[in-house]
């Protein structure tokens, strides 16, 4: 295993199981966990949506790229991060400057059966189908390979499984 000083991200489209993968994982490898949605609610003392509908979603991608910055002063954490933190370049080479880039995937239907109860995903609202899923995720797809060091699918298997799976590629 690399890097077992730096942080490892957990990276996904939404719904790819990121919290409860990293929440594992955390245990497995007795690193702490954070998670830049939280970090970025818990600093504005506003939820995500509220974020999105208040200042857009440009000034979001601006916290999540700060929320990056910190994390180069932190030793290593678990990071699991929003799904469009591949959105900016800069938060790419950051990453990958930081650490080790774990890419988690599902097929669109599997994301659509784990999120379609969700009210906190401001991109998906009106819009909570497999199609419109699966057509967000080809548009990021260059992105998410491009982040990433491995990537695992998540369809079909327990997150102690991928957690496994993850150990033995990192
Ligand atoms: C987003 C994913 C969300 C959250 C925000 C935007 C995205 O995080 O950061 O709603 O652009 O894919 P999760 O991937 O944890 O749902």
């Amino acid at each position: 295993m690399k890097n077992l000083n730096r942080h490892v991200f957990l990276i996904g489209f939404m719904g790819t199981g990121k919290s409860a993968i990293s929440a594992q994982l955390g245990e497995m490898m007795m690193l702490d966990v954070w998670d830049t949605d939280k970090l970025i609610t818990e600093s504005r003392g506003m939820s995500i949506p509220e974020i999105f509908e208040r200042e857009g979603e440009d000034y979001f991608r601006d916290l999540e790229t700060d929320t990056l910055r910190l994390l180069s002063a932190a030793e290593g954490h678990i990071i699991s991060c929003g799904g469009g933190i591949v959105l900016r370049e800069e938060n790419i080479r950051m990453m990958r400057e930081l650490g080790q880039v774990v890419l988690l995937t599902a097929r669109p239907q599997t994301v659509y059966e784990r999120v379609k109860a969700d009210t906190q995903r401001p991109l998906l609202k009106g819009n909570l189908n497999a199609t419109y899923i699966e057509e967000l995720m080809t548009k990021r797809q260059s992105a998410y390979e491009r982040a990433s060091h491995i990537s695992v699918a998540t369809d079909d298997k327990s997150v102690l499984d991928i957690c496994r799976e993850i150990l033995f590629d990192l």
